[in-house]
């Protein structure tokens, strides 16, 4: 599995990925075609459906209009279930204060989100703060984080993003305590762990962009995954019983051509052309991925009879601008503004699921005391960041010997710090909701 054809997570895979991703889109159709075809593949009604359908769900309570700001956990149960705050839907405004942390006091920042040190030359994306609706998204507090976890395993499983994620929250913790690199399996590090000795609290990172069992497509062998959605991925799920709290991301794999299997049989294929398998688009795959996943967690956790926070990151929307078929890039300075961009089209239909998923776990888990599952919805929050990522800043001073003819763009991952330093920021807000509960 992923020892033979090991992921590597940086960044010219990465992007070239996106461009296989691309191509093969490209291959049989058009991509926009691509794209109407898995719009019409989950519905049946017109694209144009999709151009009115710009409701975006609210599933959390909006109860309150104000949320306070302590430096202390919340003890006081009644305030703090009045203050629950829908943090997905908002605007960026602009705040002079700037990041908490800088590539200088964090050294768990991968080379190709450093997008300062690898010369961005504009900076005004630091300058921005989340502002929910209904409320203030507190300024994140390290040490409240820090007591929260006081001897916790928590673990971060998914995609490259469930990694661009922790190392933002690992560089807002170093500001007040250093974790240590306790694990790490591999070159490409897919399996990594620190302990903070101070709280004696563990993160893991586990690679498994399908969460599921399945081999991943390489540039060099296999163009296309291969998924088994019925069985959960033994390469973090066999730990599930030492963890705490599971942070899952998945996405974007899911549009890579795959071969999906149920019982051993196949089921379908997406963009497989030479195959005579069912055409599929991704949506049931990636639903039931998810739903193999959680029921796993609840199974496994309910023979043990100890409890789980279970947290799902929804869809972070990639911002490639221009031809799509030749490198788009991300190049915008600012964000947009709450009305200027909805959810919609794949992002919507993959958060939906997400949430759809959640909804569905919590119900079973009821039956169950102690375990928890939650969204953190960060969907809207990143469509409207297209200047949050390195773009060609992945790479070291990319136009240092000239504008050649095709540079590189991350229009994917997040620069650290950056606006998913926000994510952990609302994660911190579950947290302490969680905690009075
Ligand atoms: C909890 O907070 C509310 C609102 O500030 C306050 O009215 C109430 O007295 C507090 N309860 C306790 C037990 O502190
Ligand atoms: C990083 O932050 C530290 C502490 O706030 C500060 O002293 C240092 O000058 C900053 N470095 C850079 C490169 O911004
Ligand atoms: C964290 O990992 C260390 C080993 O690095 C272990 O001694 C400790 O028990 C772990 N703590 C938790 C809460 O998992
Ligand atoms: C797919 O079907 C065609 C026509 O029935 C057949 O000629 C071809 O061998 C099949 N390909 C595979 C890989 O089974």
């Amino acid at each position: 599995m992923g020892s033979t054809n090991p992921f590597n997570d940086n960044p010219p895979s990465i992007i070239r990925r996106i461009f296989h991703l691309i191509l093969y889109a490209l291959l049989p159709i058009s991509l926009l075609c691509l794209y109407f075809n898995l719009f019409y593949l989950v519905t049946p009604s017109s694209p144009t459906h999709f151009l009115h359908s710009t409701t975006i769900s609210t599933y959390h309570s909006s109860i309150s209009s104000s949320h306070h700001s302590t430096s202390s956990i919340a003890k006081n149960k009644t305030y703090a279930y009045k203050n629950s705050c829908d943090y997905s839907n908002g605007d960026w405004i602009s705040d002079m204060r700037g990041p908490l942390y800088n590539v200088t006091t964090c050294g768990t920042i991968k080379e190709s989100e450093k997008c300062i040190t690898n010369g961005r030359p504009d900076l005004g994306y630091l300058y921005w703060r989340w502002k929910p609706n209904q409320c203030n998204l507190p300024r994140f507090e390290p040490n409240t984080f820090l007591k929260l976890i006081k001897n916790k395993h928590i673990a971060f499983v998914g995609d490259s993003l469930a990694r661009n994620q922790l190392e933002s929250l690992l560089c807002m913790l170093s500001t007040t305590s250093t974790p240590y690199l306790v694990y790490q399996n591999g070159k490409d590090k897919k399996f990594r762990r620190w302990h903070f000795p101070s709280h004696n609290a563990n993160f893991s990172l586990y690679w498994s962009p399908f969460l599921v069992h399945g081999v991943e497509r390489t540039n060099e062998g296999q163009y296309y995954n291969t998924m088994f959605l019925d069985i959960v991925n033994e390469k973090w799920a066999k730990d599930i019983n030492q963890m705490d709290l599971i942070v899952i991301s998945i996405g974007h794999w899911f549009l890579l051509p795959s071969i999906y299997y149920e019982n051993d049989l196949v089921i379908g294929s997406l963009n497989c052309p030479e195959f005579n398998h069912t055409q599929m688009d991704f949506y049931v795959p990636l639903r039931k991925a998810l739903r193999t996943t959680l029921n796993s967690i609840i199974e496994r956790k309910q023979d043990k009879g100890s409890g789980i926070d279970v947290i799902v990151k929804t869809f972070s929307p990639a911002h490639f601008e221009g031809d799509w078929n030749k490198a788009g890039t991300c190049s915008k300075t600012k964000p947009y503004r709450k009305e200027e961009k909805i959810v919609e089209g794949m992002d919507s239909e993959i958060r939906k699921i997400e949430i759809e998923e959640v909804e569905s776990a919590k119900l079973k888990a009821n039956e169950f005391g102690g375990i928890r599952f939650e969204v953190l919805d960060v969907t809207k929050l990143a469509l409207l960041r297209p200047d949050g990522h390195p773009g060609a800043y992945m790479n070291y001073f990319p136009f240092a010997k000239g504008v050649s003819k095709y540079v590189q763009n991350d229009c994917v991952h997040w620069c650290l710090p950056g606006p998913i330093d926000t994510w952990n920021e609302i994660f911190l807000e579950i947290m302490k909701k969680r905690e009075v509960q």
